[in-house]
């Protein structure tokens, strides 16, 4: 069974608040939501294998270790995703990025996929699916579900504010993805919106609405 981290550090709480607030204008919200998925980069990365090589410092030959060049991909769902990628990228820069393009059916909720690209050899690479918001789940577990139809199979889950509804959802659909979140909220609105939440992610990045 997949497991669920909330990451309660005391920036990523910190800046969480601030992404919530109404008064919190477009540039802040898009910085902000950077910085926390650079915080975030840290604990999902933490399993990342090393190699010791050795090494000269001015002072004496030793061992010290680096990252074994494992294969990452970073998958942001469009458009609210796109915001967390230059976070994650600033600590792993060799990754490569897929894209997902989903919306949510305002009337149905449900995601319709209008976009699709990604690295040739995603079944070689550990991916992280990146999106702010898992609300009701749909959009997520249909990206990982349209990344393992194309062979990816070690899946990792970042988002920022999750209703429980949402981890249900992908706790049951996807049993082999951990989740990574920065909170798990109250509830789903009528309308799908997470209570509190921080709103519609995606027209707060863009300053679009
Ligand atoms: C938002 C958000 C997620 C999705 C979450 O995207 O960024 O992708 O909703 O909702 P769900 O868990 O109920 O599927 P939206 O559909 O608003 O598209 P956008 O990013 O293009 O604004
Ligand atoms: N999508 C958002 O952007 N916000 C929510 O609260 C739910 C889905």
């Amino acid at each position: 069974m997949g497991n669920v981290f909330v990451l309660d550090h005391p920036l990523i709480q910190h800046k969480i608040t601030h992404i919530r607030k109404t008064d919190t204008g477009t540039k802040d919200f898009r910085d902000l939501v950077d910085e926390v998925a650079g915080l975030m980069a840290y604990e999902i990365t933490r399993d990342l294998p090393l190699t010791e090589v050795e090494i000269e410092t001015p002072v004496a030959k030793t061992k010290s270790n680096v990252l074994s060049g494992k294969k990452i991909g970073i998958v942001p769902i469009l458009r609210a995703g796109l915001g967390m990628v230059d976070g994650v990228l600033r600590h792993i820069p060799a990754a490569k990025v897929g894209h997902v393009g989903l919306y949510r059916d305002p009337e149905t909720l449900k995601p319709v996929e209008y976009y699709f690209k990604m690295p040739k050899d995603i079944s070689e690479r550990d991916l992280i699916v990146v999106d702010p918001m898992l609300a009701t789940g749909g959009s997520a577990a249909d990206a990982i579900q349209s990344l393992k139809k194309r062979g990816a199979n070690k899946i990792k889950l970042m988002c920022l504010i999750a209703a429980p509804e949402g981890v249900d959802h992908i706790k049951k659909e996807h049993p082999d993805v951990d989740i990574y979140l920065a909170s798990i909220d109250e509830k789903l609105d009528e309308k799908g919106y997470i209570v509190p939440g921080l709103g519609d992610a995606g027209d707060r990045l863009f300053g679009t609405k």
